[in-house]
């Protein structure tokens, strides 16, 4: 029997085209959008460190070079800042990443979905497991890292992880949903025997559906090599979680916290407000706006 090894990567895929964000995707990346004031690629990468990860493999594609310069320390910028004495603007934009921690950038070729994006990184992550971010969603806990908390699980049960919320029926067929079969939640956690990609509610094992974060077992990339075409024509991560599920065990953690769907509109402005609210800047002068905008709305309406 392998020991079970340490958590020290993560994928994050960043290749999407971003289309529900047109045209502002047009010529810059979905994951360079701001929430309040920092992209949404930051939130993830900080997450990522929060969680203990010393190596984030981006996958990236086409048109993502404002992303990578993101991470960059910046020279100029910096004297310049220094020269007027704003350290504040200058923390916000120097040491951004912990001094054991690397980035690593492969490129997926063209986008043929999430399951082959992760596939990019197999030679870079190798022979161990590793966290997958989709940076999309944004998780929120103001007292832990539900990643950490998954990080700890894979390393006590050598069991790969997915992070999962309820989901309601008519949103089912958008998410990956778990197939716990029968396995009761213990402390938040479960077994998983097995993932449906986006089925019909008739045939959902379960209204719990897989939300943006996974531990995997590099068990995973001998599925996704095999490049077998899933839902939607896509090489799909979740046909190859499940086939996984099969010879490993798997296990849920159920969301103990906010996430936003930044992929699309509704959550991406959610996030923004929300994130606004707990500045203590805006906070306190948005407030009063969003009632105004809440009472004429629904004056609107009546
Ligand atoms: P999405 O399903 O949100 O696709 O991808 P998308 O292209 O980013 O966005 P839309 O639907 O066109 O608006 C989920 C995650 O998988 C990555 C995306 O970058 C995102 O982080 N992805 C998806 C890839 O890296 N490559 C792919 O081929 C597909």
């Amino acid at each position: 029997m392998t020991s079970i090894k340490k958590v020290r990567k993560a994928v994050m895929p960043v290749a999407g085209l971003g289309t529900r964000f047109l045209p502002a995707t047009k010529a810059m990346p979905k994951e360079m959008l701001t929430v309040v004031d920092k992209p949404i690629i930051q939130y993830a990468v900080e997450e990522a460190v929060a969680a203990g990860i010393e190596e984030i493999i981006f996958v990236t594609g086409r048109g993502k070079a404002a992303l990578e310069n993101h991470f960059d320390e910046p020279y100029e910028l910096a004297q310049v800042l220094n020269a007027k004495g704003k350290t504040a603007e200058l923390e916000a934009v120097t040491n951004m990443l912990p001094s054991n921690v690397r980035l690593v950038y492969t490129r997926q070729g063209s986008p043929k979905g999430l399951g082959h994006a992760i596939g990019c990184a197999a030679d870079i992550v190798g022979d161990e497991p590793f966290a997958v971010l989709l940076p999309d969603d944004i998780i929120y806990n103001a007292h832990s890292t539900p990643l950490k908390d998954m990080v700890n699980l894979y390393e006590e049960t050598g069991k790969s992880v997915v992070l999962a919320e309820e989901v309601p029926t008519e949103r089912l067929k958008n998410y990956g949903i778990l197939d716990v079969a029968g396995a009761a939640i213990t402390n938040g956690q479960t077994d998983v025997a097995g993932f449906v990609e986006k089925p019909a509610p008739e045939d959902a094992p379960s209204n719990l559906g897989v939300v943006g974060r996974y531990v995997l077992s590099p068990e995973h990339f001998k599925y996704l090599l095999q490049g077998n075409i899933g839902a939607g024509g896509e090489i799909q991560l979740t046909d190859a979680m499940a086939e996984v599920a099969k010879t490993e065990g798997y296990k849920g953690l159920l969301l103990d916290g906010e996430r936003f769907d930044c992929g699309d509109k509704v959550g991406f402005q959610m996030a923004n407000l929300f994130f606004a609210m707990q500045d203590d800047y805006i906070a306190p002068r948005l407030q009063p706006f969003l009632q105004e905008l809440a009472r004429a709305q629904s004056k609107k309406a009546s």
